[in-house]
């Protein structure tokens, strides 16, 4: 079974990747919406929410475990390999891959206060961009409005002006979508900012090393929900997110 979690129904970015390269192998993904959003909360906090629910995946049989949130990969990731004898696949801000793409020389990172502010995430800049204009901004409400399921209209597009508008005007041709969130607002993106930027958004490559791994197939490939918040809420989200996605949901109490 592999695991997948997140503070909440960005994950299902992710999610949609790995069942479309894997739709035989059971998935469990816990949504921590009760404390949702982790991109204003301390490391130490994201630590701790980080562990609980690995220790919970794990009791259930994770083989693998996705951190389809790239706060808690920034933050929790290399703790959660040197405790726990089971692979971690996390998910990071793409440096890499923009700094091969831009022309410009400068690229934008719009991620969460918790990924900007992580030492994983300046030494991807220092390994990767290191002669690059690197301009970061974080985008919480960004995250608030996925969480409501709105993708389109006023707020959102004045969100995006409001969180674009710096990087743009330093030039920036590449814009990093270093939140798993973030995604669901790409087409949002490309239809406000100008047609030659380009988005770097890591959920496919997630899928393809998740697929590296040797997992068993087991008779029952179900994908499960289980949300610390109100199961109903994000049952709605589901459908509206990823309709194309068959996943029940149900709620998770976790001390
Ligand atoms: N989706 C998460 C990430 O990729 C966290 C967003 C949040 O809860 O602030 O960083």
């Amino acid at each position: 079974m592999i695991g997948i979690l997140d503070s909440g129904v960005g994950g299902l970015s992710v999610l949609r990747e790995i069942r479309s390269l894997l739709p035989q192998t059971a998935v469990t993904y816990i949504g921590d919406n009760a404390w949702c959003p982790y991109g204003n909360k301390t490391h130490p906090q994201i630590l701790q929410r980080t562990v609980a629910l690995t220790d919970f995946l794990i009791a259930q049989g994770a083989e693998v475990i996705v951190l389809a949130c790239n706060s808690a990969t920034i933050v929790a990731i290399e703790f959660l390999r040197a405790h726990y004898p089971i692979p971690f696949i996390g998910m990071e801000p793409g440096v890499k891959p923009a700094a091969l793409l831009t022309k410009s020389g400068t690229i934008g990172v719009l991620a969460t206060e918790a990924s900007l502010s992580g030492d994983k995430f300046h030494r991807l800049v220092a390994t990767h961009a290191r002669n690059l204009r690197v301009i970061t901004q974080p985008c919480p409400k960004f995250v608030e409005l996925v969480e409501q399921g709105i993708l389109t209209g006023p707020e959102v597009e004045a969100a995006i002006d409001e969180y674009t508008e710096q990087m743009l005007a330093a030039g920036a041709d590449v814009l990093i979508l270093g939140c798993s969130h973030y995604p669901f607002l790409r087409p949002a993106l490309a239809a406000r900012l100008p047609a030659n930027i380009q988005f770097i958004d890591t959920g496919d490559a997630i899928a393809r090393r998740v697929a590296q791994h040797p997992l068993s197939l087991s008779p029952d490939s179900k994908a499960r929900l289980l949300t610390t918040g109100q199961p109903d809420q994000v049952t709605h989200l589901i459908h509206s997110l990823t309709p194309e996605l068959q996943i029940s949901c149900s709620a998770l109490t976790l001390p």
